[in-house]
Parts: structure tokens; sequence; C-alpha cells
């Protein structure tokens, strides 16, 4: 059982590099089914997410390999079409792989999506697209079978502009015959980085960050080549860890301008922040002031990948602050653990109020999903004597290396395998 142990109250200060973005490699790797030939992608974030996406990319028939960020994928004997259960149940990102499957071979098998426990998280609205690209679904023994002779353009308009489904759509569309128009898409900016991502590939792209986004088909795209940006929720947490502990942190290589409605409260909060040379430093030594009320949103909006570190900064802070969570109606799970450590958070339906100030003080918690983990470290770095998280698996499943960057930071911290960093 994995588990971190910290010992809090000591001001992060410091200096770190970002991995690169989960968010934005997972739709680019599933691209790579796309083309024949061998995709490179640098900068890749060596976590479980990505593991499970390579295993994936095997069962199809794929080679990979990762080897210091840089990620091959070889799909000239790829021919599978089913994607393993195993790996439905962990990443419910597998589902991503049923455009570009329908694409490239008419045919794909894939079972209800996994991942992290927050919410009823359906696919209705891939499905939906997908549908209106010509691709049929049937259910059995709890199976998804979809077939598509060929995927044909058509205009998709969503009833909420869903990341997944926006990508998976972009993926289908891109080597379908004739035009596809994608209204009320997703704007993140894992879509703009699809987007130019294909467009690199051979794709005809336009629209990407607006609300519409115009497709036309090609016949066939080349293997890519990319960069993976800088994960910005990454540098969100680390920016809430350095809140909690009033320490001053610098990033040495921030993502540009994805992070305003973050940083907008940062400041709110009395952090403040510069951009000098390329990077971002960040001082929250001046946090003090509560937040009256925050709801998380789609972009640019505020992300609600931040909405749990960010709660657990705000009960560092004296006063009531309110959050509603507007995306995943169950993301306050965390709020248990959180008061176990001392902190006064209440939960109504999708509002949580947080008395902040009060003394959180060290004891064994449990990570239940990604971003909450994340959110208790951030807490546990604020408490007063020894914290021990346990269920780190789902932190791994997001954050690279993220012990032996606090550690860097100046944090108190050892992984369960007794190697410890200070
Ligand atoms: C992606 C991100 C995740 C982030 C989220 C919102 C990845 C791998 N994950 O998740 O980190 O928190 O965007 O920014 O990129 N929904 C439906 N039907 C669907 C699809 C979604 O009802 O077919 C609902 C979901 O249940 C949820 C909301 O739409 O309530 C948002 O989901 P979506 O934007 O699809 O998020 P993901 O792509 O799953």
């Amino acid at each position: 059982m994995s588990a971190i142990q910290i010992q809090g109250l000591r001001p992060l200060k410091g200096t770190v590099g970002i991995q690169g973005s989960k968010n934005a490699v997972l739709p680019m790797m599933a691209a790579s089914l796309l083309a024949d030939g061998v995709t490179v992608i640098r900068h890749v974030p060596e976590i479980e997410d990505v593991f499970s996406m390579m295993g994936i990319l095997e069962s199809l028939g794929c080679k990979c390999s990762l080897e210091k960020g840089v990620l091959t994928v070889d799909t000239k004997a790829a021919s599978g079409h089913r994607i393993p259960e195993e790996y439905v149940g962990k990443m419910r990102s597998s589902c991503l792989l049923l455009g570009p499957l329908l694409a490239g071979r008419g045919e794909a098998v894939t079972y209800y999506p996994g991942g992290c426990v927050i919410g009823k998280r359906p696919i209705d609205l891939h499905l939906y697209a997908l549908k209106r690209l010509g691709a049929s679904f049937f259910e059995a023994g709890g199976m998804i079978l979809a077939r598509a002779d060929r995927l044909r353009g058509a205009r998709i308009r969503f009833s909420y502009p869903s990341v997944g489904a926006t990508e998976n759509a972009i993926l289908a569309a891109v080597t379908a015959e004739g035009e596809t128009e994608i209204e009320n898409c997703a704007r993140e900016p894992e879509i703009v980085w699809l987007c130019r991502y294909l467009r690199s590939m051979g794709a005809e792209i336009q629209g990407e960050g607006t609300h519409c986004i115009r497709i036309t088909g090609v016949k066939e795209l080349k293997a890519g080549n990319m960069q993976i940006p800088p994960d910005r929720i990454v540098v969100g947490t680390y920016l809430c860890a350095a809140a909690a502990t009033r320490g001053k942190i610098t990033i040495s290589n921030p993502p540009e301008g994805e992070l305003d409605a973050f940083l907008e409260v940062y400041g709110k909060m009395g952090g403040q922040y510069n951009r000098r040379s390329g990077k971002l430093i960040a001082d929250g030594s001046g946090t003090a002031f509560p937040v009256p009320f925050l709801e998380t949103d789609t972009y640019p909006g505020f992300p609600t990948d931040l909405q749990s570190p960010l709660m657990a900064v705000l009960t560092t802070i004296p006063g009531k602050s309110r959050i509603r969570e507007n995306i995943f109606e169950n993301r306050f799970r965390i709020v248990e653990e959180l008061n176990k450590m001392g902190a006064s958070v209440a939960v109504s339906g999708r509002e949580a109020s947080i008395q902040g100030g009060t003394c959180l003080r060290g004891c064994t918690v449990r990570a239940r999903e990604l971003r909450g983990g994340a959110a208790l470290l951030v807490a546990a770095l604020a408490a007063q004597g020894e914290t021990v998280i346990e269920g780190c698996s789902f932190i791994y499943r997001g954050y690279e290396h993220i012990c032996e960057d606090l550690a860097s930071l100046g944090a108190q911290i050892e992984e369960d395998t007794g190697t410890a960093f200070l």
C-alpha cells in the first residue's frame, strides 16, 4: 500500500520545472492510430495514465517505448480494434480511442470507462458525436461494439462542451469524408494543442479555442512529432502548495496564459505573481484573504481540477470562503479527510462552505481520487505534525514526481519505499 509522510509547516521556496501535460498527451497518443508510421512525442510525463494508454496501444499491435520523456509509437503492425477491459476500468480516456479506431478500422470494442471516482461521468456525448459521423453502437454482455463502414463529415452540436467528447469528435472527423462542424465544443488549451498537433500531421482544422471547430476531412495523415506543453494543473497545484505554506516559488517553464482564472483568485487571496525571463514567480507569503465565492467552470473559467487544491489553501485562511462545483457532482469527497485534519468545511449539494483558519493537524488520511489526493498533500504541508497520506496511487496517476519536487522546494516528505528526500 503506497503512502506519503509529510512533516508540515515549512514554507516552500526555490525553483521547480513542470512535467508535460497529462490531459494534452493522452489524446495525442490516441491520435497516433490515425497514421501509419512512427509517432514521436517529447516531454511526456511518466505517469500511470500514460502507461495505461501505452498498454492499450500495445494490445492493438503498436510498438511503444518511453525513455527519458520521449515516447515513440510505431503503428505499422497495428491492426487490433479491442480496447482491453482492464485498461478501460483504470482510465476514462481509453474511450478517446473510439474515434481513431472507427476512422482507421471501421470497428471498435470497448466497455464503459473508468477513471477517477468523481461523479457519474457518462459517455453519451462521445457516442452522440460519433453517431453523427456515421457510427452505430450496440451493447452486448457489458461491451460496447462500434461500427462504421465509412465516417462522413457532419454537423455536431453538443448540449454541453465536454472536453473528451470534443476530442473524440475531432479525432474521428479529421479523416472522415467531407466537412464537419463541431458547435458548442470545449475550448480548453488541450483542445488547442490537439488541433495544432493534428494539423502538423496534415489535418485541416480551424477554430480551435472558439465555440465552433470546422474540419475538412483528409485522406491520410502522416505520423506526428510533438513536444508536450507544461501541465497547467500541476503548476496550479504547486502554487497552492506555496500559498498554503506562505512560501515563494519559481516555476521555470510555466504555460503561456492558460492559468488566468486561477491566478486571479491567487491574487485575491493575497498571493503575488509575476513573469520574468519566461519564469513565473509566485509569492504566497501574503496569502491572507478568504474568497467569498468561487465557482468552477469550463475554460477559461476556474478549472475544476484545481478546486480541491484551492480548498486546501482556503482552510488555512481565517474567514469564510465558499466554492460551487459546477462540472463534476462528486468532487467534494476530500472534505471528510480535510475535516479529519482539523478543517471546518460543510458541504450542501454542489456548494462547500469553508470556515478557514482552524489549525490543521497531521493525521492519517486517504486519497480517493487524483486531484483530491493532491489537495491532501497541500493540506499536509500546512499542517502541524506528521500527516500520512494513503492511497497515493491516485496521485501518481497525474503527478510524475510530486514528492521529489516538493522536497526540492524544502518540504519534509517521504514515500513509503523508505526513500527520504530530505
Ligand atoms: C477532462 C479532463 C479532466 C477535467 C475535465 C473538465 C482529461 C483526460 N481529463 O475530463 O481532468 O477535469 O476535462 O475540465 O482530459 N459528460 C457527460 N457526457 C459525456 C461526457 C461528459 O455528461 O459524454 C459530463 C461529465 O460527467 C462531467 C462534464 O460533462 O460532468 C465534464 O466532463 P468532460 O468535459 O467530458 O471531462 P473529461 O473529458 O472527462
